[in-house]
C-alpha cells in the first residue's frame, strides 16, 4: 500500500497525529510515481511547538485590563495622526461647522489632488548620517520660528470649537511658530494681541478698493505689534461650497429641529456655543449690517495691482500675498514690492480643478531664484503630515500653512487639541528627517524627492 506524508508546515496548527513513526516513513521509491511529497522525511515537532494548557503565570503579565479613560487628555493621546484628529473632530463636532472647515468648492477635486500630491512621491533617504539630534528650526521673513510652519488665517474659527481663535493663537506662541489672524476671525487684531503677547501675530487682509476700511485694519494691526501682513488674492468672489448649501449652513448656526436634534448626541459643542459670546466678525464689529452682508462684502472683484501698489507703499512691516497660483503670477507680486508668497488655491474652498501648490513649487523656486528674488516662498493646502511639510521644504518651499490640520485639532479637543496636532507634525517631521539622513532643515534639498511619474 502507497502511504503519503505531507510536509509539515510550522506556521500552521499541527497535532502530534500528523507526524509518523520513522519505522513507517516510505521508501524514496516507493510511491514516488503518484505524490509529489513521496520522500519528506517527517520529524517530531519541537516541545516549544506543543500544545498545552497555560498556566496562570503565563496569562498574568498579558493581563492588562486598564479602566477606559474617557478624559480629553486620553482622548487626544490616543490620536497619532492628524487622521485621527479629524476622526474625534467629526464625532464631536455639529455636522454644518464640521463640515464647513472640512469641505471645499464644488466636487472637492481641488483638495483631493492637494492631498495626493503630497502621497505621490518618494522619499530618497540618505545613509550612515549622525542624525542623533534633529533641529527644525528655521527663519522666515526676517524672525526665527521653531517650527517650519505656521497657523493658516480662518475665518469663524470659533464657531468649529468656541476657544477659536484663543486657542490657535495661544497654541502656536507656546509652540514658538506664527499664527494668521484672518478678516473674518470671530476674536478681533487686540484680543489676539492680549492673548498671545509673546507669540508672532500676523493679520491676513482681505483688501478692498475701500481704502478707508482697509487702511483702518491696516492701522490696528500695526499697533498689536503683528509684523506680517498677509493679503489673500484669490477670492474675487466666494467658491461654491455645496457642503453648506446642502446643510443649509447659517453663520451663526441656527437652531433648527435638525440643529437640536444634532445637539443631542454633541451636547458639549452645543453648552459651549451657547454659554459663550455670541459670534461675531471681531475685527469688523463697527460694520453694520446681516453677517451675509459682511462676507459679501468680504470678495471685492475690482481689485488690481494698482491696489497691491497702495498695500506695499501703506504697509511699513513684511508683506506676503497669498493665493499665488501660476509663476507669472509669483513673479509680478514679488516685482511689485511683495516680501513672500503663499502659493495657495485656498484649501480648494475657491476655484475647483485649480493649479496644485505642491506641483507648483518647482517652478516658482526655480522662476524666481532667477530673478535673484529673496522672497519668502511659502506654501499650504493638503498638509496633513509633518511628512508633507518636510517634502515641501525639500521642493523649493521656505515655509508652509497648515489650515484644516489645526482646525481638526481645535474641533477635538479646543486648545490642547491643537496643541497635539502642532505636536504630532512635530513628531512627524523628525522621525522623517532623521530617517531621510538630514538634521537641518537647510539640508533639505530637491534631491530627497522623487515625484512619482514624472
Ligand atoms: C474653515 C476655513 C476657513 C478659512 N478662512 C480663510 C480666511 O478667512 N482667509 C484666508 O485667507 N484663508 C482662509 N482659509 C484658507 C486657509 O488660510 C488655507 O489657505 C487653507 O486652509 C490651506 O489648506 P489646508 O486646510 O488643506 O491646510 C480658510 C480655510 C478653512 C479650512
Amino acid at each position: 500500500m502507497t502511504q503519503t506524508v505531507e510536509p509539515t508546515n510550522p506556521e500552521l496548527p499541527t497535532s502530534p497525529e500528523d507526524t509518523v513513526p520513522t519505522g513507517q516513513q516510505p521508501s524514496a521509491t516507493a510511491g514516488a510515481a503518484t505524490t509529489p511529497t513521496a520522500g519528506f522525511k517527517a520529524t517530531a515537532l519541537p516541545p516549544a511547538l506543543k500544545r498545552r494548557i497555560p498556566k496562570y503565570s503565563d496569562l498574568a503579565p498579558l493581563m492588562q485590563f486598564k479602566k477606559p479613560e474617557f478624559s480629553k487628555e486620553a482622548r487626544l493621546k490616543r490620536a497619532s495622526t492628524i487622521w485621527d484628529l479629524r476622526d474625534i473632530a467629526k464625532r464631536r463636532t455639529p455636522q454644518a461647522p464640521f463640515d464647513y472647515t472640512d469641505g471645499a468648492a464644488e466636487g472637492e477635486i481641488t483638495l483631493r489632488r492637494a492631498r495626493q500630491a503630497f502621497l505621490d512621491i518618494e522619499f530618497r533617504p540618505g545613509i550612515l548620517r549622525n542624525v542623533s539630534s534633529v533641529d527644525l528650526s528655521t527663519n522666515i521673513l526676517g524672525q526665527p520660528s521653531r517650527l517650519p510652519f505656521g497657523i493658516a488665517p480662518t475665518g469663524f474659527t470659533r464657531m468649529m470649537q468656541s476657544e477659536g481663535e484663543y486657542a490657535g493663537s495661544q497654541a502656536a506662541e507656546a509652540a514658538g511658530i506664527p499664527y494668521t489672524l484672518s478678516t473674518m476671525g470671530t476674536a478681533s487684531i487686540e484680543d489676539v494681541a492680549t492673548a498671545a503677547p509673546n507669540g508672532r501675530n500676523w493679520f491676513q487682509l482681505y483688501l478692498w478698493t475701500d481704502r478707508d476700511r482697509s487702511l483702518e485694519l491696516i492701522e490696528r494691526a500695526a499697533k498689536a505689534g503683528n509684523d506680517t501682513l498677509m493679503v489673500t488674492v484669490d477670492t474675487a468672489v466666494a467658491g461654491a461650497r455645496l457642503r453648506d448649501v446642502r446643510n443649509g449652513m447659517t453663520i451663526p448656526p441656527a437652531l433648527t429641529l435638525k440643529t437640536v436634534l444634532d445637539a443631542s448626541y454633541r451636547p458639549a459643542w452645543w453648552f459651549n456655543f451657547l454659554t459663550h459670546e455670541p459670534l461675531t466678525f471681531a475685527s469688523l464689529s463697527r460694520y453694520t449690517g446681516t453677517v451675509a452682508d459682511l462676507i459679501n462684502s468680504m470678495f471685492d472683484p475690482t481689485l488690481t495691482f494698482e491696489d497691491l501698489d497702495w498695500l506695499r507703499e501703506t504697509w511699513k512691516g513684511k508683506l506676503v500675498v497669498k493665493g499665488i497660483q501660476t509663476v507669472e503670477d509669483a513673479r509680478k507680486v514679488v516685482d511689485h514690492g511683495a516680501d513672500g508668497i503663499v502659493l495657495s488655491n485656498h484649501g480648494g474652498r475657491q476655484l475647483d480643478r485649480a493649479p496644485i501648490p505642491f506641483h507648483l513649487l518647482p517652478d516658482v523656486s526655480a522662476a524666481l531664484k532667477a530673478q535673484d528674488s529673496n522672497a519668502a516662498i511659502m506654501l499650504d493646502t493638503g498638509i496633513m503630515s509633518g511628512a508633507d511639510i518636510i517634502a515641501a521644504l525639500a521642493l523649493g518651499a521656505d515655509f508652509t500653512l497648515i489650515g484644516r490640520a489645526y482646525l481638526y485639532g481645535l474641533m477635538a479637543g479646543g486648545r490642547e487639541g491643537v496643541d497635539r496636532a502642532i505636536q504630532i507634525l512635530e513628531k512627524d517631521m523628525v522621525r522623517t528627517m532623521a530617517l531621510l539622513g538630514v538634521s537641518k532643515i537647510s539640508e533639505l534639498n530637491p534631491d530627497h524627492v522623487r515625484v512619482l511619474g514624472k
